[in-house]
């Protein structure tokens, strides 16, 4: 038996205003899309934006559904929405804020694991890392260097064939 170990990284930023301009301006947008969210259901809003190497900027929010889990996160909205307008288009970061629409949410929000599994698709076919920014409301902004970093053992193509 031998133990098998991976190390991954994260960086916190205390508040936005300790952000890069850019950053600061893709959480901007994420905050925007977030106060979009369909979320009628759990009241938790999501919102993300995403920039690409050809300058857009695309954003998505959680979208929920009577049936629950037909809904869909904000990630994958925003994330699918690029990967079907712009397919040779490489993600350069994303920027993702969430809070519970009656409590602020102070620290920051990883994205789910299905989340996770959908981007790190992404990184693996453009061959460069997506650099993941995440906060709540208000506070801390964590940033992960890749979707690898957060995805530890990763399930992938490479087992398909
Ligand atoms: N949600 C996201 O949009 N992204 C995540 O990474 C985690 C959860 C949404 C799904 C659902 O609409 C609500 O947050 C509560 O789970």
């Amino acid at each position: 038996m031998k133990e098998v170990k991976i190390e991954s990284k994260l960086f916190v930023f205390d508040n936005l205003e300790e952000l890069p301009r850019d950053i600061a301006g893709l959480m901007g947008k994420a905050i925007k899309a977030r106060s979009r969210a369909y979320a009628p259901y759990s009241n938790f809003q999501v919102g993300a934006a995403l920039l690409l190497d050809n300058g857009e900027i695309i954003t998505g929010n959680n979208q929920e559904n009577a049936s629950y889990p037909s809904g869909l996160c904000a990630e994958r909205t925003a994330i699918y929405y690029a990967g079907s307008q712009y397919p040779n288009a490489k993600v350069l970061y994303m920027a993702i804020t969430a809070t519970a629409k009656d409590n602020p949410t102070k620290e920051p929000i990883p994205p789910c694991g299905a989340c996770r599994q959908a981007m790190v698709e992404y990184e693996i076919k453009q061959h460069a890392p997506i650099a993941i920014y995440f906060m709540g409301k208000i506070g801390a902004v964590a940033k992960s260097n890749s979707v690898s970093d957060l995805l530890p053992f990763v399930f992938d193509k490479s087992v398909l064939f």
